[in-house]
């Protein structure tokens, strides 16, 4: 998508009036408590990533995503790190990489956080920790 769409996508969901910004927003998107992350397989990851049927808005991760967009070099430091998005609609000074996912979910994708241990929240980590490795905070 081109560089200027995507901005606009961004500008507009930062810019909506926040749905979730109760105060109980960051619970959403928080590890419940005793959460052991199981392993996932990235080709399941890679297949959700892309696919629209897990937003409510004609959205997939790869809408905004696809080659590294709209990461920010925090994407390139191990988790948990701050991520300005979740500190800002979230309350949270720092997340780790399933509690971000949750988190565009729940904002850019208009929809219910993943079962924590679902096999597509676990699928989803495994090909976002793929996708980390290559990325270039310079990108
Ligand atoms: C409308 C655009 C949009 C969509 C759709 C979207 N995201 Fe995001 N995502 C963002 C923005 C903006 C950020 C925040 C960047 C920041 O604040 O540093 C972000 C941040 C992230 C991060 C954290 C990067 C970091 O710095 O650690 C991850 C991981 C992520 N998204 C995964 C996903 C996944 C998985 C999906 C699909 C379920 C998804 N995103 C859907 C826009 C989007």
């Amino acid at each position: 998508m081109p560089k200027t769409t995507l901005a606009l996508l961004i500008a507009l969901f930062v810019a909506a009036p926040a749905a979730f910004a109760a105060d109980d927003a960051g619970a959403l998107i928080t590890r419940p408590a005793g959460y052991k992350p199981i392993a996932g397989d990235a080709r399941l990851g890679e297949k959700l990533f892309n696919d629209v049927k897990l937003s409510t808005n004609g959205m997939s991760c790869a809408t905004c995503h696809a080659n590294h967009g709209a990461f920010q070099a925090s994407f390139a430091k191990p988790y948990p790190h701050t991520v300005a998005m979740a500190k800002e609609q979230f309350g949270r000074k720092t997340v780790y990489l399933d509690e971000m996912i949750q988190g565009c979910m729940v904002m850019p994708m208009a929809a219910k956080p993943l079962a924590w241990d679902s096999k597509e929240l676990a699928g989803l980590v495994a090909y976002l920790q793929v996708q980390q490795k290559s990325f270039k905070p310079s990108h």
